[in-house]
């Protein structure tokens, strides 16, 4: 397959240590906001990158659920790939593409369990099929047919349905932002946060 004719000039906007928000945070929410304005596909759709216990890195797409000063919480089955991978080692890593806005944002932090307060607000605020759900799939572990599965949502449907104690959130707090804005000429805008004890360094980074 041969792809390498395909070419994309980047030209929507500049970033740059002027203008750029001295808070992470408060960079990420502006962004955000955007991005929500500009009704672009999935925005809260981010790539979660684990070293899991068989030392490889692996990634997938969950999705950010809230967002603050705290940190970045999604919520996910605690017994999954993940969840055992982040039981192994707390250091993961947050990508977030928007394509229709040139941007990319990358976050590095460590992640922790929400209380089982905030796991309860957020399960019970789903729609009743989605709590089924996590009630009946051992999520990442090998199944043997589509059809067990959807036996066991039908018959637990008609149970009352409460959370799981391995269903919950994590809330992954930043250490390193990377905003990148697409520019011409791959001349890219990377700016980049590293926490230093309360305060933010701010670089520029060669694209
Ligand atoms: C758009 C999208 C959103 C997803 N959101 C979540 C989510 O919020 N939580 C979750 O556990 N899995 C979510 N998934 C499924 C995960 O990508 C993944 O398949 C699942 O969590 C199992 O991952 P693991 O075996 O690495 O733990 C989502 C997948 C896609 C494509």
């Amino acid at each position: 397959m041969k792809l390498d004719s395909i070419r994309k000039d980047y030209q929507l906007a500049e970033l740059s240590e002027e203008k750029v928000e001295k808070n992470p945070f408060r960079q990420f929410e502006k962004w955000m906001k955007e991005a929500l304005e500009a009704r672009i596909n999935e925005p809260t759709a981010m790539g979660l990158s684990v070293v899991a216990e068989d030392g490889f890195p692996h990634s997938r797409i969950v999705l950010l659920k809230d967002f603050g000063e705290e940190g970045f919480t999604f919520f996910t089955n605690y017994n999954s790939l993940k969840g055992k991978s982040i039981t192994n080692s707390s250091a993961v890593s947050l990508l977030f593409f928007w394509p229709e806005l040139e941007r990319q944002i990358r976050v590095a932090g460590f992640a922790e369990k929400t209380s089982p307060e905030v796991s309860d607000r957020y399960f019970y605020s789903r729609p009743l099929n989605s709590q089924v759900a996590a009630n009946v799939s051992e999520q990442s572990s090998v199944i043997h047919s589509r059809e067990k599965i959807d036996q066991l949502f039908e018959a637990r449907k008609k149970e009352p349905v409460t959370r799981p104690e391995n269903w919950g959130g994590y809330i992954v707090k930043p250490v390193r932002f990377e905003f990148w804005q697409g520019r011409e000429s791959r001349l890219h805008d990377r700016i980049l946060f590293v926490k230093k004890v309360d305060n933010w360094q701010i670089s520029r980074l060669a694209p």
